[in-house]
Parts: C-alpha cells; sequence; structure tokens
C-alpha cells in the first residue's frame, strides 16, 4: 500500500509516496530527494555520517523510519549555508582542517550545529568531545574538529576565550 510522506526538507515542503513503509529517512534523502550530502557509512546507527536534525534535535537519519517522522521539519547539510555564505560550522571546520577524506564531515558539522544549539558543552573540549563522541572518523581528524566546534561556538555563542 502507497503512504504518503510530508516532511519539510531545509525549508521546502515535500511530499512522497512510499511503497514501503520500512524505508528509513537515510534512504529517502538520499535516493528520493538527491540530497546525498548526508553519507551512508555503517547504515546501522554506529558512525554518525548520516545525522540529521529533525525538528533541531540530531538523528541517525539510517535508523529512523520516514514515515514515523511524518510532518517534521528536516535540516541537512545542504540546508546550512545562506547562499554563498557558510554557517559558522561549516567555516570552522575548513579554518582548522577537521577534516580530511571528508566522508564523516556532514555528519560532524551536523551533530556540532545541534551540540552547540543545545549548549551543553560550551567552550569545554572534554565535554565537546564527549558530546561528539557518536561521530566517528576513520581518518582520525579528532583535533581539528574539536578545534572546530569550539572555534564555532565561540563564533555562534559571542564567547571569548
Ligand atoms: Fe547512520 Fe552510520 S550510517 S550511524
Ligand atoms: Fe575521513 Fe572523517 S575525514 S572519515
Amino acid at each position: 500500500m502507497t503512504q504518503t510522506l510530508n516532511l519539510t526538507i531545509n525549508g521546502t515542503a515535500r511530499a512522497l509516496a512510499l511503497d514501503d513503509p520500512r524505508v528509513t529517512l537515510l534512504d529517502v534523502l538520499r535516493e528520493r530527494i538527491g540530497l546525498t550530502g548526508t553519507k551512508k557509512g555503517c547504515d546501522r546507527g554506529q558512525c554518525g555520517a548520516c545525522t540529521v536534525l529533525i525538528d533541531g534535535r540530531r538523528i541517525n537519519a539510517c535508523l529512523a523510519l520516514a514515515l514515523s517522522h511524518d510532518g517534521a521539519s528536516i535540516t541537512t547539510v545542504e540546508g546550512l549555508a545562506q547562499g554563498e555564505d557558510l554557517h559558522p560550522v561549516q567555516a570552522a571546520f575548513i579554518r582548522h582542517d577537521g577534516f580530511q577524506c571528508g566522508y564523516c564531515t556532514p555528519g560532524q558539522i551536523m551533530s556540532a550545529v545541534a551540540l552547540i544549539a543545545e549548549g551543553e558543552a560550551g567552550l569545554d573540549a572534554e565535554r565537546v568531545r564527549e558530546g561528539m563522541s557518536g561521530n566517528l572518523c576513520r581518518c582520525a581528524a579528532y583535533a581539528g574538529i574539536t578545534e572546530a566546534v569550539l572555534d564555532a561556538t565561540r563564533t555562534m555563542t559571542n564567547q571569548g576565550d
């Protein structure tokens, strides 16, 4: 039976006909919408490469059944920049070399956006590392990632050292 899924994705309302109720949000984004910025790493909730925001909260899209989020507002990495202007977290990842191959980077960035909004880690590097621990990086670019998150936190919250 075909079911209709309504989502707002990066500010645009979409209505999709789904034949399979088991399809994940990750597969909807990548294969139905063509938003391939969100990566499929493990496809089992272990790497964080597929992190997106659902109604502002970070989630592993590979574990989310799309239909269970009918009506939700989804933000992917493609929704962060304003035209040519990068989001402060994106700019900080570039400034601090927070990536090597880049495969984990969209998930890292989405997780960092949510972590900063959560306000739990602030400028405490250890808490940033803990808050980002669900996002694995095979290239081990962790030092740059942590610096980028701290830098973006300063920019977005007007906090000094
Ligand atoms: Fe979703 Fe790895 S692809 S957590
Ligand atoms: Fe290569 Fe993180 S930059 S996996």
